[in-house]
């Protein structure tokens, strides 16, 4: 839930790290800090408020020193204010802390604590892991060593940056359940919860991984296990993107940058993964039990993939929110079970656990993630990368086409070793870029809707089939980032209740293209026009326009395949809408990016 970093090397720390904690705040922005080191003393300036507000205010490039670490907060432990802003300091003033995670048995450790005179500042959870590595310390005389004592006794989840004031050469890290990647520059040394925040030096990452800790210099870094002690070989990745990437490269925002990537984007998707598909699907049709997992979008995407792999597979598929999955399929897995886990990060707790206790289970695991080198990537037996590059936007919009995409080719596989004729399909996938742009063409006439819907309070979404998860995806869209009450239904659920709410000039967005359902959305959005909805439609059968107020009209494309190109105007609506309302798209409120806390 938040953004760490840490740098260590010849250039100047506090413009390293602002710098870096810009392209981290969408995993956290409620508060943000930087320290740095300098002649054996330590410099913290943080405090609550969005980072471009705190650099004008706290003067950060202001600090000195080539060593130091940044936070940019999303509150857990503690309100957000001043105080509880990271860094956090023992008491000594020489041990300066940041962390992503959440340290569960921190009441323990600040009680046994406070009884030795400790005097905390804070309402975190980590201003006890610098107390702690002071006590240590004390008891120690070696860093090192008090470093790793401490984290034998946190419980929790931690990515961890520690620097001590008389220890200025190094930097301490560690990691358990949140991210942390060490930057490997030319004599100096990043460390970040996400590869942006130092694509601009290096693109050379180490992937820690839970239960390690390192000690990083500007030349050189050493990785161990935090239980044993003892040292680990890591592999120097090769990071893909680029810069260019992370940036929002002349648009007003990320999330609109990156829903105009998709045509790119979904390129990738297919390019990057024609050799490992047909691989995966021979490893699926051996089961008969298969159970996909994802939590928000990512399910969205796990519902569509159960529609595709039944209709295409001929298997019957369970869907499960990571969150419930945990607590109730564990009895039910075996090592004949398979399961799909969809995530973008690759760092969703809930969706690592599930993955966690289906690999004890015996179960086989296949990861569909976006982040290589991320967690699930390491914990699932398979993964099937999205290539959809990084996504700043909280809102998962390319991301979430792409892992649609992932899901066609590998249902298509399926449907081939069991003898489907699944050429239409197969042949319109190389086209989806070009159909997606026929999408994004609708952006002005997109933009005019949301300015006729600015006043709507409630809207309703409603579709069938494998266009069921359109509505639901539709809805999440428009209610995360524009701040408005939506609600995604199977268009056969209205009259069994919601069909009450429609009354006069209530939207109802219809997601109708051709296939087995159309007939009955065709009905379904008469009823709801009966009532006095205002029906939005989109569709390619003109049978819509007269039943309709407003009538998006896209390129017709097999059923299996609308998911893709229908929910890219259902993105640009949400955006549009957020935008008129003034609010950011990219950093909707209480909400952050990866959620790697349950
Ligand atoms: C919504 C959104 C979230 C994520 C969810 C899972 O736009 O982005 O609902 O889809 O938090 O995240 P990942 O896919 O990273 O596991």
């Amino acid at each position: 839930m938040c953004g760490i970093i840490g740098y260590i090397g010849p250039r100047k720390a506090s413009t390293i790290l602002i710098e870096g904690l810009r392209r981290l705040e969408y995993r956290g922005y409620d508060s943000a800090g930087i320290a740095t080191c300098h002649e054996g003393k330590i410099f913290v300036k943080k405090g609550a408020g969005k980072i471009d507000e705190l650099v004008k205010k706290l003067n950060f490039s202001s600090l000195p020193g080539n060593i130091g670490i940044g936070h940019t907060r999303w509150a857990t432990h503690g309100v957000p204010n001043d105080e509880n802003a990271h860094p956090h300091l023992d008491c000594t003033g020489k041990i300066v802390v940041v962390h992503n995670g959440i340290i569960e048995n921190f009441q323990e450790l600040k009680d046994e604590l406070i009884r030795k005179g400790h005097v905390f500042r804070s309402d975190t959870d980590t201003e006890v892991i610098a107390h702690l590595i002071e006590e240590n310390l004390r008891i120690t005389g070696n860093f090192e060593d008090a470093f790793r004592m401490s984290l034998l006794r946190l419980r929790g989840s931690y990515a961890l940056v520690v620097m001590f004031a008389d220890d200025p050469e190094r930097l301490y890290i560690a990691r358990k359940d949140s991210p942390l990647i060490i930057g490997v520059g030319n004599g100096e040394m990043f460390m970040a919860s996400d590869i942006p925040a130092f694509l601009a030096y290096t693109r050379k990452a180490v992937f820690l991984d839970d239960g390690e800790y390192g000690v990083v210099s500007r030349d050189s870094f050493i990785i161990k296990d935090i239980v044993s002690g003892l040292p680990k070989q890591k592999e120097i990745h090769k990071i893909e993107w680029t810069l260019e990437m992370a940036e929002k490269g002349g648009y007003k925002h990320f999330m609109l940058k990156e829903i105009f990537e998709q045509p790119k984007a979904i390129k990738e998707a297919i390019y990057g993964n024609m050799k490992e598909v047909s691989k995966v699907a021979e490893a699926i049709s051996k089961y008969d039990k298969i159970i996909i997992t994802g939590m928000g979008t990512s399910y969205h995407a796990a519902l569509v993939g159960k529609y595709l792999i039944q209709r295409l597979g001929k298997m019957p598929v369970i869907v499960e929110e990571a969150s419930e999955f945990r607590y109730e399929y564990e009895d039910l897995l075996d090592k004949n079970s398979l399961v799909i886990a969809i995530t973008q990060s690759g760092e969703t707790a809930d969706t690592v656990a599930a993955m966690k206790i289906a690999k004890a289970r015996g179960a086989t695991v296949i990861g569909i993630v976006n982040v290589v080198g991320s967690l699930a990537t390491r914990i699932a037996d398979m993964t099937l990368y999205t290539h959809a590059g990084p996504e700043i936007g909280v809102a998962a919009t390319k991301t979430y086409t792409t892992q649609l995409v992932v899901l066609s080719l590998l249902s298509i596989e399926l449907g081939k070793l069991i003898g489907i004729d699944v050429s239409e399909i197969e042949d319109t996938i190389p086209k989806l870029p070009e159909l997606v742009d026929v999408s994004l063409k609708m952006n002005d006439k997109i933009e005019e809707l949301a300015r006729e819907l600015n006043d709507k309070r409630d809207f309703f979404y409603i579709g069938r089939g494998i266009n069921f998860p359109t509505a639901l995806e539709g809805a999440l869209k428009i209610k995360e980032i524009a701040y408005v009450h939506a609600e995604g239904l199977s268009a056969g659920e209205l009259k069994h209740g919601p069909l009450a709410l429609i009354e006069e000039g209530v939207p109802v967005v219809g997601i109708a293209p051709s296939g087995k359902t159309f007939e009955k959305m065709l009905s379904n959005i008469e009823e709801a026009k009966a009532r006095g909805g205002l029906i939005i439609s989109l569709g390619d059968d003109i049978k819509l326009h007269s039943v309709s107020d407003v009538f998006l009209r896209l390129p017709r494309v097999p059923e299996e395949l609308a998911p893709i190109t229908y929910i890219v105007p259902l993105q640009l609506l949400a955006y549009h809408l957020a935008v008129l309302k003034g609010h950011n798209p990219d950093r909707p409120r209480n909400l952050a990016k990866s959620v790697t806390v349950e």
